[in-house]
C-alpha cells in the first residue's frame, strides 16, 4: 500500500491572507526578520492575524543556516509563547527550523539524536499545527516530510525525516519570492528542478510522483530563465513558485538522488544548497545514462518537453544538455572547481565526502547504484568539469 502526501495548498497572488481562516488563537510567528521584516511581510502578517482575532509575534528570528544547536532554544521560546499554530514565513532553513522546534515543542522529552532516527517522530498536531509560507521558491519545503541541519563540529547534513512533519498548510503567495534576488532565483530554481529531475528517476517515483515531477520540470524549463532575468515578471514568478512546491511534492512521494546525496560540497565548502546540486544534476544524469530505465524515461521526458533528438540515448543527451544550457544561462558554475573550490581543499574531503554520499539513502535508490569508486569519479568529473563523451 502506498500514500501520497502533501500539505494543504493555498496559492494565488495575495494568499497570505488565508492567515486569517486557519482558526489560530495563539500565532507564533518564525521568520527572518531581517529580510521578511524589512520587506513589510512580517507587520503584514501580525496585522492580517491580528484582525482576525488571533495573538501572534516574531518568536524567533533565523537568520543563517538552521544548525542542529539551534534547534533547543526554539522550542523553549514557542513553550513559553504556547501558540495553537506555528506560522514559518521564509525560505527553506526558516521552514525546516519551525519543523524541529515543533516537533520539541510537542514533544520536549524527546532528544536530538531521537529526532534524527527516520520516521520516528512521534505524533504531532497536540498543541499545535504548522503553515509554512515560502519566501523563495526552491526547496519545497513547505510541503515535504524532511528538515535539513548542518552539524556544526563536523559540516556534515542531518536529516529529520518524518511524514508527521509536513506542514498542515502552504500558502504560496507569488508576490513574497519577488524580491529575491537573482542569484537566490537561480539557485532556489535549480534546487527545485533538481528535485523534480531526480525524484522522476528514483525507485520509489510512481504515476502520482511522476506526474508532478513532468510539470515542475516544465515549468522550470519555461520560466527560470525568465524570473533570473526580470524579477518582476509576474507570470515567471508564480509559475517558479508552483513548480517549486511541484517538485517539493513529487519528492515527498519519491525521492532525492544522487546529486542530492553528493551535496556533501555545499555544508563543507560554503557553495548554496541549490548551486551544489545545479553544479553535480548534469553529471549524475550522465551516469544515470547507464540505466536502462533512466534512460528511458529521460528520453520520454524529453519528448513531452519537445527537445531535439531521435533515438532513445540522443533525447536523454538532448535532455541534460537543457540542463546544462539552462546553468550557463544562469550564470552558475558547471564544476566544483570554478565555484571556488581549491584542489587541496577538494581532495582532503574526498574520501570523507564518498563515504557519507555512498551511505545515503538517496544514492542507493538511484536508479544506478554507485560503487564508493563510481561516487569518486563522479566527484572527480563534477571537480574537474569532465562532461561525457557522446
Ligand atoms: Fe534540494
Amino acid at each position: 500500500m502506498k500514500y501520497f502526501k502533501n500539505a494543504e495548498i493555498v496559492f494565488g497572488w495575495g494568499a497570505i491572507q488565508h492567515v486569517q481562516n486557519l482558526g489560530c488563537r495563539r500565532a507564533a510567528i518564525l521568520t527572518d526578520k531581517r529580510s521578511m521584516g524589512r520587506l513589510g511581510f512580517v507587520e503584514r502578517l501580525v496585522s492580517l492575524l491580528g484582525e482576525s482575532g488571533a495573538d501572534s509575534d516574531v518568536i524567533i528570528s533565523i537568520e543563517r543556516e538552521p544548525t542542529t544547536e539551534d534547534i533547543d532554544a526554539g522550542a523553549a521560546e514557542l513553550s513559553k509563547f504556547n501558540p495553537d499554530w506555528i506560522i514559518a514565513l521564509g525560505g527553506g532553513a526558516v521552514i525546516d527550523s519551525a519543523k524541529a522546534m515543533w516537533v520539541l515543542y510537542e514533544h520536549p522529552t524527546l532528544t536530538k539524536e531521537q529526532l534524527f532516527v527516520p520516521f520516528a517522530v512521534p505524533r504531532l498536531r497536540r498543541k499545535a499545527r504548522l503553515t509554512a509560507i515560502p519566501s523563495t521558491s526552491g526547496t519545497g519545503s513547505e510541503t515535504s516530510c524532511a528538515a535539513v541541519f548542518v552539524e556544526p563540529k563536523d559540516r556534515t547534513k542531518r536529516l529529520i525525516l518524518s511524514f508527521e512533519i509536513i506542514p498542515d498548510v502552504a500558502i504560496l503567495d507569488p508576490e513574497i519570492p519577488t524580491t529575491m534576488p537573482p542569484q537566490v532565483t537561480a539557485s532556489s530554481g535549480m534546487d527545485a528542478l533538481s528535485h523534480a529531475l531526480e525524484s522522476y528517476v528514483y525507485a520509489l517515483s510512481n504515476d502520482f510522483s511522476e506526474a508532478v515531477a513532468v510539470q515542475a520540470t516544465r515549468l522550470i524549463l519555461e520560466n527560470l530563465e525568465k524570473a533570473y532575468r526580470d524579477g518582476k515578471d509576474k507570470i515567471a514568478r508564480e509559475k517558479m513558485h508552483y513548480a517549486a512546491t511541484l517538485a517539493g511534492i513529487a519528492i515527498n512521494n519519491s525521492g532525492t538522488g544522487l546529486a542530492h546525496a553528493m551535496d556533501h560540497i555545499g555544508p563543507r565548502f560554503g557553495i548554496p544548497h541549490g548551486v551544489a546540486c545545479a553544479i553535480l544534476l548534469p553529471y549524475v544524469m550522465e551516469f544515470n545514462l547507464g540505466s536502462e530505465v533512466a534512460r528511458r524515461k529521460y528520453a520520454d521526458l524529453a519528448k513531452i518537453l519537445g527537445l531535439n533528438g531521435g533515438e532513445e540515448k540522443e533525447l536523454a543527451l538532448s535532455l541534460i544538455e537543457a540542463v546544462r544550457e539552462l546553468e550557463a544561462t544562469l550564470q552558475l558554475p558547471q564544476s566544483i572547481k570554478e565555484a571556488g573550490v581549491a584542489e587541496e581543499d577538494f581532495f582532503a574531503s574526498l574520501d570523507l565526502m564518498v563515504q557519507h554520499s555512498h551511505q545515503n539513502v538517496s544514492a542507493r535508490l538511484s536508479p544506478r547504484p554507485p560503487t564508493p569508486l563510481e561516487v569518486r569519479e563522479l566527484y572527480l568529473r563534477a571537480y574537474h568539469g569532465q562532461q561525457l563523451k557522446s
